[in-house]
């Protein structure tokens, strides 16, 4: 059957292994990029889809009300799958207002221009709004989170994400939206930013330069293959219930030290480089303020309902990552020069 999808932020990380997917899974669909193209939006990512006739892309602001009216007028879509945020926990820290504009402002005008457009027909109609497993707080050595645990947020970007959550169920209570929500853990994979820890260390092995890591190392992660991500929203999008969240982990847990150094030895391997040379640039810096200590997912309830798993283990996955980002010298050297490594200089200044 034809649709018409929005995807918002389809240029960053999650969302441009999540284009790729649908374009080449649904040739029969129309897929509309929206993405504003700020630092993390990149579309380098996209290249093979330019001049696929079932794809198109719109540079613009999820926070811009006349833009979204012109798109909705334009296309008229059955469904959303809304990704595009400010994303990085480091940054809502220097600049909590950018996360409260796009996070917040943006998903509400989202959800007010689908609700006008699909008032009095919402039948086939879906707003699927993608969130993370920071809106439930912080785990101390045990437990998990499941879709129940109350949200407490801890960190300027887990509060505006939160934030967006309440708005799109309040949309569904109140004016009966069809919407799904997911929270998912740490994702990594292919063409995420390198100022998020994977992609951050692999880089820097690379240029020899200090891994810093926050604190004593012993924060912990619960992470996901981008793709196994990815494979979850679209079996969500089409066959979650509406008004339900759902969250989606990869019950593979890593203290941020024993990653570090797990992807010390690959890179190491992958460069052909001695055993250990890359564990010695390891350096513990000062810790990331109100810090989460740990994260972790019961994904019970996707697998129970839907029958979805992740399909890549820890150690296929890690290697995987390792290679893919050093076969990619020049997208990783195009997103680390210019406004990134500004960025990066005064985040590990001093
Ligand atoms: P990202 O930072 O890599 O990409 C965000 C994208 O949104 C970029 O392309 C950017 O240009 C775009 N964007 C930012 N502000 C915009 C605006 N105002 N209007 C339009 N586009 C805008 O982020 P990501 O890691 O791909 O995360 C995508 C979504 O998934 C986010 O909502 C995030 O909260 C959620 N999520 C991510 C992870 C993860 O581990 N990466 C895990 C769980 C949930
Ligand atoms: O849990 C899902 C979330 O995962 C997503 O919602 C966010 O968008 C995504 O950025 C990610 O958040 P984290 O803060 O967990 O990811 P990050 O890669 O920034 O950090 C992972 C861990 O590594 C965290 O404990 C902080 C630590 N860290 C990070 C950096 C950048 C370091 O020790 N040193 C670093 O330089």
């Amino acid at each position: 059957m034809h649709k018409t999808l929005l995807i918002t932020g389809g240029a960053g990380f999650v969302g441009s292994n999540l284009v790729l997917h649908l374009v080449r899974k649904y040739p029969n669909y129309t897929i509309v990029n929206l993405d504003k193209l700020t630092y993390a939006g990149n579309l380098e990512n996209l290249r093979e889809l330019e001049g696929a006739s079932n794809y198109h892309f719109v540079k613009g602001d999820v926070a811009d009300a006349v833009l979204l009216q012109e798109l909705f007028s334009r296309f008229a879509f059955d469904g959303i799958i809304h990704l595009a945020a400010e994303s990085h926990v480091d940054r809502s820290i220097t600049d909590p207002l950018a996360f409260v504009r796009t996070n917040v402002l943006g998903t509400v005008l989202l959800l007010q221009t689908a609700l006008r457009q699909w008032e009095g027909q919402m039948d086939g109609k879906l707003f699927y709004h993608i969130s993370t497993d920071e809106v439930y707080g912080s785990l101390g050595e045990t437990g998990y989170f499941t879709e129940q645990t109350p949200y407490d947020p801890r960190s300027p970007y887990s509060a505006s994400k939160a934030s967006s959550d309440h708005f799109v169920r309040a949309f569904h209570h109140t004016y009966g939206l069809p919407v799904v929500i997911s929270n998912c853990s740490n994702n990594y994979g292919p063409y995420q930013f390198p100022e998020k820890l994977i992609p951050l260390v692999i880089n820097n092995i690379r240029e020899g330069r200090p891994l810093p890591i926050y604190g004593d190392g012993q924060y912990t992660r619960d992470w996901l293959w981008v793709g196994d991500h990815v494979e979850a929203i679209d079996l969500l999008f089409h066959r979650g219930k509406a008004g339900e969240t759902y969250n989606i982990g990869g019950n593979n847990e890593w203290k941020n030290i024993d990653l570090v150094e797990l992807l010390c030895d690959l890179t190491d391997e992958a460069l052909g480089r001695s055993p250990g040379s890359a564990r010695k640039l390891i350096t513990f810096v000062k810790d990331r303020p109100g810090h989460d200590r740990r994260y972790a997912i019961d994904a019970g309830k996707i697998q129970s309902e839907l029958g979805w798993q992740p399909k890549v283990c820890a150690e296929e996955g890690f290697r995987q990552t390792v290679s893919w980002y050093l076969n990619n010298l020049s997208w990783l050297e195009n997103v680390t020069s210019g406004a990134y490594r500004r960025y990066y200089d005064k985040q590990y200044a001093g």
